[in-house]
């Protein structure tokens, strides 16, 4: 297997999905949709390479969900669960596991941290006042409390984070609390928490973000902020009834804080990768060798989670590896507002997946994902993105290569003769455009790679103008077929390119040249893999038009 650096290995992860509702496109461009860019140009590129996610299904905001659909936290895991996971398949999201955090897997692993640390002494109890509803009987840990954030005023932050500042909370930092179910003002009553002490490992922290020189600077801005505020302890138990439970005698009443436990769901849905493949063992060497790149794809909301709480946690455990890499997105609003599930503003990807092509949708949010600042989701560059470059551009160029060599070369390969240096020229740039694109996506630029790789095909619509094989055709069928050659070479190039942000597009090309896996490789992009007199299947419309009518709707 290939070597990513140092690394043996890599290990890629998207932010886990609470299952208190659908999945919609901001999430998409914030995580996924990278994270699954990522992990396809890895396992093209032939890197040993599994990538993880699956459902947040404990703490506070599944139980409000419940609450509120007046079901049981079971059922709302059950109905958004699959749901979701049903529209990322439909997307094309590659998981090697989808899993969840209500596994006994899960538990158990989450438990053994938990307890891990508690029997290192690195945790404290601390009896504290915490906020209770004697209308509810219960303590209102997290998001069961709204209230004004101290830091920026934001008036409706939760009592686990601030969504404007994204500053970690809790409630009783919070000012005027209030039930966020009942708006009941809570009083305050003694409570015992389990603390997890972050400040002691700021100077750690601190260095670790220091040594990453290709971290993005968003990310990197984000840690600096939180640092010179200085980190704060963090209750990592709850008094709540749905979770995991604290795997101490005596506390049966309490539950591991979701923001503890959730990160370790990586850990243990890799571990139950490998059981399901009859390698139970085998997760140890993702998890604990140094030559594991661990990559965390995430939105901007949980950078403090990921590039603080979880490292830190990692660094008190001591067994495991830490991330190489953070790449967060900003978020895409819809419409120049914030995309929200619970305020209703928010495309549902589960709506959109079978209404337009997957792959349309990929693009047009890879092409404005939020890298570096928020971007905007407009309804109508989903539609001039389909039509003006996919169909108009891709489209047409593996189109009326096709098409011409099913008219004029019975769809075979046409013998490639003689390069002239127009051929040349555009076989000689793959090699380059291969090499710039790869360097896009090791360094999470995806905009960039996919940027490039369209360049690559306006070369390619370019080519097939300059050369004329529509005139060439009645004067020399011989050049022509050369033409018509390097035209359905640089289709497998695309096949293998665009196969990070369009894999059924890929699928399609791939099927059209009538060709199998064996030269789909990032290394074999560059190379004119075609033999001549290979027979070709019909040609498919690879995207078609959409209508102003689809878009008004
Ligand atoms: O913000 C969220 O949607 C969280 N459910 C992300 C969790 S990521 C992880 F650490 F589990
Ligand atoms: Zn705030």
């Amino acid at each position: 297997m290939k070597k990513s650096g140092k690394y043996n290995r890599i290990l890629v992860t998207a932010a886990l999905p609470y299952t208190n509702g659908y999945t919609h496109l901001g999430h998409v461009a914030g995580s996924f949709l990278p994270a699954d860019m990522y992990a396809r140009y890895c396992r093209l590129a032939g890197y040993d390479i599994i990538f993880i996610c699956g459902s947040d299904e404990y703490g506070t905001p599944i139980a409000l969900a419940a609450i509120k659909e007046g079901v049981s936290t079971k059922e709302i895991i059950d109905k958004y669960h699959y749901a979701n996971k049903k529209a990322y398949e439909e997307l094309g999201l590659s998981f090697d596991i989808f899993s969840r955090t209500s596994n006994e897997t899960h538990a158990e692993t989450a438990q053994e941290f938990f307890l891990n640390l508690y029997n290192k002494k690195l945790l404290y109890q601390k009896t504290e006042k915490q906020l209770y509803s004697e209308k509810e009987n219960r303590f209102l840990a997290d998001r069961f409390v709204v209230g004004t954030c101290p830091i920026c005023g934001f008036e409706e932050a939760t009592g686990d984070e601030c969504e404007n500042c994204g500053s970690a909370l809790s409630p009783n930092q919070l000012i005027n609390p209030k039930s966020k179910l009942t708006g009941d003002t809570p009083v305050i009553k003694d409570t015992v928490s389990y603390y997890f002490p972050l400040k002691d490992y700021q100077a750690k922290l601190e260095k670790w973000i220091d040594s990453k020189t290709d971290w993005k600077p968003n990310v990197v801005n984000y840690c600096k902020g939180w640092f010179k505020t200085g980190l704060q302890d963090r209750s990592i138990t709850r008094e709540l009834e749905w979770g995991v439970p604290v795997p101490i005698k005596g506390e049966e009443g309490k539950v591991i804080y979701i923001w503890f436990e959730a990160p370790i769901g990586y850990i243990s849905m890799t571990k139950e990768l490998f059981a399901q493949k009859g390698e139970p063992e085998k997760w140890k060497e993702y998890w604990q060798s140094k030559d594991t790149k661990l990559v965390n794809f995430l939105g901007k909301d949980n950078i403090i989670f990921h590039a603080i709480f979880f490292p830190a946690m990692l660094m008190a455990h001591g067994d495991f590896v830490l991330a190489d890499n953070v790449p967060a997105n900003e978020f895409m609003n819809l419409e120049g507002s914030k995309q929200s599930k619970s305020k209703g503003h928010a495309i549902l990807l589960k709506d959109v997946v079978n209404k337009f092509n997957p792959d349309s949708i990929r693009y047009a949010i890879a092409s404005n994902m939020p890298e570096n600042k928020d971007t905007d989701f407009y309804w109508v560059d989903l539609q001039a993105k389909n039509n003006n470059e996919l169909s108009a551009i891709l489209g047409n160029f593996v189109n009326r290569t096709f098409v011409f060599c099913e008219k004029y070369f019975e769809g075979r390969v046409p013998e490639s003769g003689t390069f002239a240096e127009i051929d040349s020229n555009i076989i000689n740039s793959l090699k380059s455009y291969v090499e710039r694109i790869a360097s896009y996506y090791e360094n999470y630029k995806f905009k960039d790679a996919l940027g490039e790789t369209m360049n690559l095909v306006r070369d390619a619509n370019k080519y097939f103008n300059d050369t004329e094989p529509w005139k060439v055709i009645k004067e020399d069928k011989a050049r022509c077929g050369t033409v018509i050659n390097v035209c359905l070479q640089l289709c497998h190039t695309f096949a293998i390119l665009f196969d990070p942000v369009l894999p059924f597009t890929s699928i399609k090309i791939l099927n059209m040249l009538n060709t199998g896996k064996e030269n789909f490789s990032w290394d074999k992009a560059a190379e004119l893999t075609l033999n001549n007199g290979h027979k070709l299947n019909s040609p498919e419309i690879l995207f078609r038009k959409i209508e102003d009518s689809e878009i008004e709707k």
